[in-house]
């Protein structure tokens, strides 16, 4: 069977973006082979965070990977920080990976710029953030990696720096390849959609979160930029707020878009909203229910240890191979 690794940081509540992007392909996989996610808790920490709300977003997300239909029977479910092997993999990954390829992350160049602009420091994990993630992937012989495609330049990296320490060293890991979902590659902010939906967006109204209400909803969609044309058609060039709607919709029933253009055939975009804004509440209603079911379960407490207690096992013997090659310690 394949092996299947994915992972999203708990900063804050998931949002469509993460959702339709990645996690939405997440339960899919479960059947299709060995899946194994992530709540990567230690990248969060590259962007200073409250202490007591990381505690609380990592149970949150744990939550919502089961609301959304992670079967802790099928999947293995854990958080990074509970094995410690992420942190030894990312630090031997480093002493494999040049300043200058972390340089030229775009997600890196973009952060730190955005840290320069509001006078914070930039966290020199910030640039180091890749080979920890490249060690996440490879610790499990990983075949597949589903990401938004924001992501791909960091599979990329992962892919050079597994292939350069096999070569170096001696053939340790498996060579990962990205799997896109094919709707959601990239969902836009509601305010501007030329920029990608993110989870840190200081406009709320930019981001619709899994956990907001069937009212927030409804109002960040219809306040949704658009444009002046008042044709419901799929045009990502000239008309990028439209479309990116139209995403959302085919994307959450699992339809194309020209079923969605179809289905809004001579009607305005006020109806057009209120229709995406329906698909949207009624898609995450039952996803609700069911994380509020769980959040102050013991049954999560349960899925995490279990899950933990798996990874480090199979994490622990990459760990042992990865030092056996570089000639740490004094080997077994
Ligand atoms: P993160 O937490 O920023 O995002 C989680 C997932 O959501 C996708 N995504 C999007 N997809 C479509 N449209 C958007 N607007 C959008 N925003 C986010 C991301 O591509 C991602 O798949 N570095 C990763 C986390 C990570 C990881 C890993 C992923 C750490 N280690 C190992 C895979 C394997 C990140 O910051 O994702």
């Amino acid at each position: 069977a394949k092996r299947i690794f994915s992972g999203v940081q708990p900063t804050g509540v998931i949002t469509l973006g993460n959702y339709i992007g990645a996690i939405k392909q997440f339960p899919e996989l479960q059947d299709q082979g060995d899946a194994i996610y992530c709540i990567v808790d230690q990248h969060a920490i590259t962007i200073q965070q409250d202490p007591k709300e990381l505690r609380s977003n990592i149970r949150s997300l744990a939550a919502m990977y089961i609301a959304v239909g992670i079967d802790p029977e099928k999947s293995i479910l854990f958080i990074q920080s509970e094995v410690p092997a992420h942190a030894q993999a990312g630090w031997m990954l480093q002493c494999v990976t040049s300043i200058g390829e972390l340089e030229r992350m775009t997600q890196f160049k973009d952060k730190s710029a955005k840290a320069a602009g509001t006078n914070e420091t930039v966290l020199a994990a910030l640039l180091t953030y890749p080979p920890l993630m490249a060690g996440d992937i490879l610790l499990y012989n990983t075949d597949i990696v589903p990401v938004g495609d924001d992501q791909k330049q960091h599979i990329e990296l992962t892919r050079d720096i597994a292939e350069r320490f096999n070569k170096r060293y001696k053939k340790t890991f498996k060579i990962p390849d990205i799997a896109l979902s094919k709707a959601g590659r990239r969902i836009k902010s509601l305010q501007d959609p030329t920029k990608k939906m993110s989870k840190s967006d200081a406009n709320a109204k930019a981001t619709i979160r899994l956990l907001d209400t069937p009212k927030q909803i409804e109002k960040k969609i219809k306040s949704a930029v658009t444009d002046s044309e008042g044709i419901v058609r799929y045009d990502k060039e000239n008309k990028p707020g439209v479309s990116n709607l139209i995403d959302i919709e085919a994307a959450l029933t699992n339809s194309s878009t020209e079923d969605v253009v179809a289905k809004y055939d001579g009607k305005g975009y006020g109806d057009f909203k209120a229709g995406v804004a329906q698909v949207v509440i009624d898609h995450l209603a039952p996803i609700q229910a069911r994380y509020n079911e769980l959040i102050d379960s013991e049954e999560l407490d349960r899925i995490l240890d279990e899950g933990a207690e798996k990874a480090n096992a199979i994490a622990n013997a990459t760990i042992q191979r990865m030092e056996d090659a570089m000639g740490l310690g004094r080997g077994s």
